[in-house]
């Protein structure tokens, strides 16, 4: 018998904005909310009605059906303005030749030799640390993110004034992005400081991109990596090749999606340890145990299981990417309900994992609660966090791998402790989650039994 969902419509809507406030403002919270009023609920996106599958079941059918349920939406229609026309936005029709170039470059045989880029990165990190010094984690979690990705895909070396605006171009064109998915049109071609502030950040980041492809061509080197791929598949083929803006488009995506998202897993990551001081203590009696007084390489990964855990269960709980859009492209019916096309899907991976039927004691950070064979990999059941189907994230390997060896590196050398001035709560109208702010206090790790706990950070998980 087919199964039956209830369908409902979510409280609180006001009129012009629908429910932007919860949704920019308590956007977990309210997520989280919305499984109590359905398996497939209604909200409203500014004046437009909006469709959330809350129920496991609902989630995969959008994300499967990527024909039916194409990128579109509010969401990736404000996107594109960031990413254009790269992989992670393009409709399902440019799709398939999309990932067809890109794909190989995340081989396993291509990650093993990131890998040693990642513990690189890791311990130039880690050794220009020291103790007694405060960190504001997040923006040195995306400075190691963003070398890595631009060294491991483009061999490119940035500059640390190129970080930081990087970092700045990003914060400011990705907040504004949410915010636009609420203004209408008009209102966002006015020429308000926030418009003004958003365009400007824009031509920053694509400036930036434009510098970094023109380097690598006046180079002229072939490199063997995702750029010069990009490169070749434009002079070889005249016909179905890329152009100019689509590299462009593609080296935007991956240098956001390969920053931000990993900065806010680790920042995460390290945020949750400290809130749990027994799991922390489990993961460096892990890595004493496998590592003794050596620094972490590649080659450890499989014997890290726990230091895995902790990635996946910090992912779960404070899912960096937690809500993204789809649009109908023909009349199509969800847990009963009969949608027309142009119809927006909101997809939120939070949704299902904070739900009951998906987990046990679905609020609790319980590491264990993952399988440990896979350490650097991606959990197969019960875990979306980097979607499912065609559209699946094509860098999950790659950044459960960079995660998993990061933690490692900076949790086998340092105890931290969150500093004053941290405020944990998630950045408002950001589109990858991360702390407003997470300082943490660093010193030198000695024996575990000799040490007070850790001082405990904000309310959060
Ligand atoms: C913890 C880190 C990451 C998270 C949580 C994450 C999450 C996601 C999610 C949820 C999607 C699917 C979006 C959708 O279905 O609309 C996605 C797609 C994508 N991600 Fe990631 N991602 C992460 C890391 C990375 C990295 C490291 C890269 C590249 C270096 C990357 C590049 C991409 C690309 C290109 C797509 C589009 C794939 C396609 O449509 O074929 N991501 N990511």
């Amino acid at each position: 018998m087919p199964a039956t969902y209830v369908s409902g419509t979510a409280p609180g809507a006001l009129p012009l904005v629908g429910h932007a406030w919860p949704l920019m403002r308590r956007p977990l919270d309210f997520l989280r909310s919305l499984p109590a009023h359905g398996d497939l609920v209604e909200i409203r996106l500014g004046s437009v009605p909006a469709y959330v599958p809350c129920h496991p079941d609902l989630l995969r059918q959008v994300l499967f059906d990527d024909r039916t349920f194409d990128k579109g939406g509010a969401f990736f229609t404000r996107f594109r303005d960031v990413v254009g026309n790269g992989l992670g936005s393009c409709e399902h029709r440019d799709h398939r030749r999309q990932r067809r170039l890109v794909q190989p470059s995340f081989h396993r045989t291509r990650l093993e030799g990131y890998a040693e880029v990642m513990a690189d990165e890791a311990a130039r990190l880690s050794a220009s640390w020291s103790g007694g010094r405060v960190v504001d984690v997040f923006p040195a979690m995306f400075g190691l993110a963003l070398r890595t990705v631009t060294r491991t895909l483009f061999s490119a070396h940035l500059a640390e004034e190129e970080v930081a605006r990087l970092q700045d171009s990003f914060r400011v064109a990705l907040g504004g992005l949410f915010r636009r998915m609420f203004v209408p049109g008009p209102v966002q071609r006015l020429p308000l400081p926030a418009n003004r502030r958003y365009a400007r950040a824009l031509a920053d980041l694509h400036g930036t991109v434009d510098r970094l492809v023109t380097a690598y061509r006046r180079g002229g080197q072939d490199h063997g990596d995702l750029l010069s791929t990009l490169i070749a598949a434009r002079e070889e083929d005249g016909r179905g090749g890329l152009t100019d803006a689509e590299i462009h488009d593609q080296v935007t995506t991956m240098v956001f999606g390969g920053s931000e998202t990993v900065a806010a897993a680790l920042t995460w990551s390290l945020y949750a340890l400290v809130r749990h001081p027994e799991a922390a203590r489990e993961l460096r009696a892990e890595l004493d145990a496998v590592l003794g007084d050596r620094a972490v390489t590649p080659a450890d990964l499989p014997r890290l299981p726990r230091t895995g855990q902790v990635v996946t269960e910090s992912l779960r709980l404070y899912p960096p990417a937690w809500l993204f859009t789809r649009v109908t492209t023909a009349p199509v019916e969800l847990a009963g309900r009969r949608l027309p096309p142009g119809t927006t899907v909101v997809v939120s991976p939070p949704v299902v994992h904070h739900s009951p039927a998906v987990h046990l004691c679905p609020a609790e950070f319980r590491p264990a609660r993952w399988p440990a064979d896979q350490p650097g990999r991606p959990p197969r059941d019960g875990f979306a966090i980097f979607g499912v189907g065609a559209r699946k994230c094509v860098g999950d390997v790659y950044a459960m791998t960079e995660a998993t060896l990061v933690l490692a590196t900076l949790c086998h050398r340092w105890r931290m402790e969150c500093a004053p001035g941290t405020d944990p709560r998630p950045r408002p109208l950001a589109t990858v989650q991360y702390p407003r702010r997470l300082l943490m206090r660093l010193s030198e790790r000695g024996p575990d039994t000799a040490r007070p706990a850790a001082r405990p950070c904000g309310t959060r998980g």
